[in-house]
Parts: C-alpha cells; structure tokens; sequence
C-alpha cells in the first residue's frame, strides 16, 4: 500500500485527486467514458498542433496519467517525451504500456502545483489536458509549467468547459465535495485570463468538440528576433537534467 504524501501545501482537492487517480483509476482509468469516447479528439487536436516539428520537440504532458497522449505524441514521431503526475500508480500503468511499445519516455511523480522536477526551459512544449480543472492553486502549477518552458516555448491546454450556470453548479458541488479530484471548471475566458496573470500569452483558443477547450499560450520570449518569428521554433537539445536531491520518483519506459 503506497501512502498518501504529506504535500507540501495540503488541501482536501489534491488529497481526493491522489486518493483516486493512485487507488482507483490505475485499474479503470483507460476504460472510461471521457478517455474512450473524448479523449481520442483532443489528442489529434493536440498532435495536428505539435506537426510537423514534433520529432525535435522537447514535450512535456503534465498530468499524464496512463501515457495516452504521450503514446499518440511517440505514435506521431515525438522522441523527445516526458510525462509527469501526481500518482506514482497511474505512472506504472504509463511505464508499462509505453515499455511494451518500445517508446522511450521518461516518466516522474511529482505535484505540479509545488514543483516540476526538472531545471528551468527544460522543454518547447508543456500540454495539460483535463488536468487544469484538478488545480486548486492553478497559478502556481502554471508559474511551473512557464519556468521549465523555454523562452518562446508553448503551453497547450486542453479542459471541459460547460455553459455559466452549469459550470458554477459543478464548482459550487465540488467545493463541498470534491470527485476524482474535480474542483474547479474555468471558462476559457477564466483560463486566458489566469494564463496572462502568470506571464503567458495566448495567442489561440477555440472550442475543441465534445464540450472543452483548446487553449494555445506563448511564454514570451526575451529575444525579439524570436518574439518576431519563432513560436514553432525549437532550440537545440539540451539535456534534461535528472532530479534534484529530495526530488522525486522517476521512471523509464
Ligand atoms: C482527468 S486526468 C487527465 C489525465 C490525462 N492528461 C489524460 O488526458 O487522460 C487528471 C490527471 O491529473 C493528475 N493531477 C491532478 N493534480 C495534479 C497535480 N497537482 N500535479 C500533477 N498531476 C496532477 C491526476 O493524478 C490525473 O492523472
């Protein structure tokens, strides 16, 4: 039995999002209903986005859960791949099924609302796909998504959005009681706008089928040769550096 962590911040949302997705989803979590029937949409969303330089790019998918994503990003011709949760179950799930695959991916457990465990511009691309909506402090794990991002990097987001008045009576609910880790559901106005307070730029949002939206933000770049023309640059590849000391578990598939 794997214990629950002491997080750093605690809050009962992360402690239900744990609970479920290190206890209950490794075992169920590919068949349910929003991976079989919405999920295969928002990845070809995000892959149609990442082409055709996907196989230079350093991606990072935060919130990874079974490695669905980073399988059709590896299927697509990303090498360059890393997944990061807050669940260390749901990461062997990943390992496996990206091991039995041949995909080389590296995997850690980590809460990205505390820290992302590696250095800073680690990666050209971080996705977060039906994660945000996990966050109860969605600007910190969004100020870590922007510091391992390169300059010029980008940040694609993907989550459910619902009508106002159903929105709010799903927030109201899982405030009282949070599911599966469900807290908070952000209009994509809501998510613009906590992108821009964080220092991004979003250069992009659209509904993307079957009730969500699809978000694309720039972490502005420092040069202004690259602010002219580089949003799908990616820059050498630099190594990515391994844990820091007291960091956590990391994996190879
Ligand atoms: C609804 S699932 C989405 C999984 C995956 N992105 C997908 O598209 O299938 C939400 C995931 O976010 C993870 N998560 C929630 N809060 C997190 C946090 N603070 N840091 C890292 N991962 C988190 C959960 O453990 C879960 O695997």
């Amino acid at each position: 039995m794997v214990d629950v962590p002491t997080f750093r911040k605690p809050d009962r949302y992360k402690a239900s999002s744990y609970r479920s997705y290190n206890f209950k989803m490794p075992a169920c979590y590919d068949a349910c209903i929003w991976v079989k029937g919405w999920a295969p949409r928002w990845d070809r969303t995000i892959v149609c986005e990442l082409l055709p330089e996907i196989s230079s790019t350093r991606i990072l998918d935060v919130g990874c859960a079974t490695g669905r994503l980073l399988l059709r990003l590896a299927e697509a011709g990303a090498k360059k791949l890393s997944g990061v949760d807050l669940a260390p179950r749901i990461l062997e799930v990943a390992a496996e099924k990206l091991a039995r695959t041949g995909i080389s991916v590296e995997l850690r457990a980590a809460d990205a609302e505390d820290f992302l465990p590696w250095d800073d511009e680690s990666f050209d691309v971080v996705t977060l796909v039906g994660v945000l909506h996990h966050f109860f402090r969605p600007k910190d794990a969004l100020g870590e998504v922007r510091r391992v991002l390169r300059s010029g990097g980008r940040l694609l987001i993907m989550d459910p959005c619902f009508f106002t008045p159903v929105r709010q009576i799903l927030n109201a609910a899982f405030y009282v009681s949070p599911h599966d880790g469900d807290y908070h559901f952000h209009s994509a106005r809501q998510a613009v706008r906590l992108l821009a307070d964080v220092g991004f730029t979003c250069v992009r949002k659209h509904r993307a089928g079957f009730g969500a939206f699809f978000a694309v933000a720039l972490k502005p770049s420092s040069d202004p040769r690259e602010r002219l023309g580089g949003q799908g640059q990616s820059l050498p590849n630099s190594a990515l550096h391994p844990t820091p000391a007291g960091g956590t578990a990391s994996r190879r598939g």
